[in-house]
């Protein structure tokens, strides 16, 4: 897993919750950090670690756990037959469930995680009552620009939550960052043009939505593949990633141009 560059303090807090006993959120913008500063944290910390990935088709069936059903068949409902699922693994062994994109769970997922985080209890059918050992958290992640497509988590969720708000590094930890994260070893002239052109996107007033540090380890890596040609590299990489909010008013190609020209980025020699 690769090192985190900055995120001191964040990283700090987190910790803090953490050992406090308290669940925590992590929230902040597409790219921004939050999945590899959560497993990060979560890696460290000497609890087992379960993770799930939000999804609108996930269930509550497959959060808690499951009986086996031909062993059931066989000789009912015992114990021994459940399968646990990650809530209920991480509960029995005192450990920490990572729940990327809670966001994108079901309301039915998330109304079982609300006695699970406060009380550390949970009610399994015909297994009755789970309850947490020492240890159990949930850290969990969400991206508020998303509400749009998925939903807000519900209040009485959010109560059960500690935050901590993520939001773009400096423009010096965001070329550690691509210059660790890019395949190749690109030049830190390529490096630098990829981080401010990817900036200049968070800024346009054309541009609803503007990219991550994600987007300029892409430019960094397919420019040192094109010559160093990160304008071409851009238009390879920004459009799935930035959203105009009038795309018939200005092509994207239009305002990539702009953009790379404040930035200072010049075409290849
Ligand atoms: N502080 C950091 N140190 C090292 N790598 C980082 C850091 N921040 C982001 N990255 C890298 O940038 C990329 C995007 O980060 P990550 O996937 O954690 O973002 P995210 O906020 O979870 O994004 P999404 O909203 O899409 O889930 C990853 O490759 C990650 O390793
Ligand atoms: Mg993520």
């Amino acid at each position: 897993m690769s090192l985190i560059v900055g995120r001191a303090s964040e990283t700090e807090a987190l910790h803090a919750c953490l050992a406090a006993g308290r669940h925590v959120l992590l929230e902040g913008p597409v790219g921004v950090g939050k999945t590899a500063l959560a497993r990060a944290v979560c890696g460290v910390l000497d609890r087992p670690l379960f993770r799930v990935d939000g999804d609108g088709r996930y269930t509550e069936g497959k959060l808690v756990g499951y009986f086996d059903p031909p062993a059931v068949l066989r000789a009912g409902y015992q114990p021994e037959f459940f399968v646990a699922g990650p809530l209920v693994a991480a509960m029995q062994s005192g450990g920490v469930l990572f729940i990327n994109e809670l966001n994108r769970m079901p309301e039915g997922v998330q109304n079982v995680l609300l006695p699970a985080l406060d009380e550390g209890r949970a009610q399994v059918p015909s297994l009755g009552e789970v309850v947490a050992l020492p240890g159990f958290a949930v850290v969990s992640t969400q991206n508020p620009s998303e509400f749009v497509a998925t939903g807000a988590l519900s209040e009485a969720l959010l109560d059960r939550f500690e935050l901590v708000v993520l939001d773009y590094q400096s423009e010096e930890e965001e070329r550690r960052i691509v210059l660790q994260e890019c395949r190749g070893a690109p030049s830190a002239e390529l490096v630098a043009a990829s981080v401010a052109l990817v900036r200049a996107t968070r800024h346009d007033p054309r541009i609803r939505r503007g990219a991550s540090v994600r987007a300029a380890v892409a430019i960094a890596d397919i420019a040192a593949r094109l010559g160093g040609d990160v304008l071409r590299a851009a238009r390879l990489a920004l459009p799935t990633r930035i959203e105009l909010l009038d795309a018939s008013a200005t092509p994207i190609d239009r305002v990539l141009d702009d953009l790379a020209k404040k930035a200072g980025v010049a075409a290849p020699a």
